[in-house]
């Protein structure tokens, strides 16, 4: 019916927001970072990326490309200066022969660019949980279904667990080493049994391995295993602490990577521009060596893992920035993350990345004084709960 003139009826901006928005629930995550706003210089040992600076070298190539004028759309796929190292990069690490490779604006938009171009509504997408939080709700925007398979108490991969979740509508399987929020790594037999199991089922294999430089041992990969199958997807997020810079790539099946291609085509456009210049060559750059930075992260975890494993049950961390500890004395994560809070030490609560909420994570991508002072916390409040 037509609203008098002169009376249009109003407009409830709230009222028009989509389902697929509403079933996002940000407000574990939010209600950290409001408990986090109140806080005056709090120790933050709750930070995703790293605490360096992107390497000089690296910024200057983007300054160059800007002032050289590279500051246009880039084809859908990415600039063919880059494509090409990376190419040769992925044959050389994982005996694909021709992997097909584009360039994305991050990790984040190869995951979404994978589901949309392979999951149809009421397909199932495996993930361990603990997971990375982009896992579960990604699915749900394509009416997807995320199914998680827990990997508590220890976080290994468990190909019989995964298994056993596959149903008729499994189509994906995702999976992180090293591991957000855990730190944990895989083997080469875990992944080795994986890659049987998704042969066996006719998957797909999404294998992010943006934490791949934070190994503090040679990192395995799922991508050699599974030469048909698997969409490798890595970045230059954390490994060059450019998170803002949005660029990462996908290598996998050409009948994939073309579709995704497409759809970047009419959502993401391309990757930034001088952001790909700037990357171009640094695979094999020798003049950007972040050596120094990890066995400082590989320090720090030591530190971390050292000064509270006798309180707390923390798994096995090898990698990423990462420490995914179980709350004590019966305390859930959101319990103890509240009181440590409190005390000026910021966390974040397990059951932001998991249905479970006994466990907390901890990053030290930090200042070692700053981890220092977030131990001798925990240490008073595991004591205070009585572990
Ligand atoms: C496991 C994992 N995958 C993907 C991403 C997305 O990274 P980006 O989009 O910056 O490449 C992150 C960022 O925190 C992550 O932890």
């Amino acid at each position: 019916m037509q609203a008098p003139s002169g009376h249009a009826p109003s407009f409830d901006a709230e009222k028009i927001i989509a389902d697929r928005a509403r079933a996002i629930d940000a407000s574990g995550i939010r209600r950290v970072f409001d408990l986090a706003a109140k806080m005056a210089n709090p120790i933050n040992l709750s930070i995703g990326q790293p605490d360096f600076d992107v390497p000089e070298a690296i910024k200057l190539k983007a300054i160059n490309a800007i002032r050289q004028g590279k500051n246009r759309y880039t084809p859908s796929q990415g600039i063919a200066e880059l494509i090409g190292p990376i190419s040769r990069g992925v044959t050389e690490a994982t005996g694909w022969p021709e992997p097909a490779v584009m360039i994305l604006s991050g990790t984040s938009a190869g995951l979404m660019l994978a589901m949309f171009a392979c999951l149809n509504p009421g397909d199932e997408v495996i993930f361990l949980d603990p997971y990375f939080v982009m896992y579960k709700h990604l699915p749900r925007l394509i009416g997807a279904v995320p199914v998680s398979v827990s990997s508590y108490p220890d976080f290994r991969l468990d190909a019989k667990a995964v298994e056993a979740a596959i149903t008729p509508r499994t189509r994906m399987v995702i999976i992180c080493s090293p591991n957000n929020p855990t730190g944990t790594t895989y083997t080469a037999a875990e992944l080795e049994s994986l890659a049987a199991v998704v042969k066996r089922h006719s998957l797909l294999l999404i294998s992010d391995e943006i934490y791949d430089a934070f190994c503090y041992q040679p990192h395995v990969s799922i991508a050699p295993m599974l030469p048909e199958q698997c969409i490798l997807l890595k970045g230059y997020s954390k490994t060059y602490a450019m998170t803002g810079w949005r660029l990462g790539y996908a290598a996998g099946p050409k009948a994939i990577i073309e579709q995704m291609i497409k759809l970047q085509q009419y959502t993401f456009v391309c990757a930034p521009s001088p952001a790909q210049y700037a990357a171009i060559d640094l695979l094999h750059s020798s003049a950007v060596d972040m050596t120094g930075h990890i066995d400082e992260y590989r320090r720090r975890r030591d530190m971390m893992v050292d000064g509270i494993k006798d309180l707390y049950h923390v798994g096995d961390p090898r990698g990423a920035f990462y420490i995914f500890a179980q709350a004590p004395g019966g305390l859930t994560g959101t319990e103890l993350v509240q009181r440590a809070m409190a005390k000026n030490l910021m966390l974040i609560p397990g059951s932001v990345f998991s249905d479970r909420d006994t466990h907390f994570r901890i990053s030290y991508a930090a200042a070692q004084d700053h981890i220092r002072q977030g131990i001798a916390i925990l240490r008073e409040l595991a004591q205070q709960a009585g572990a």
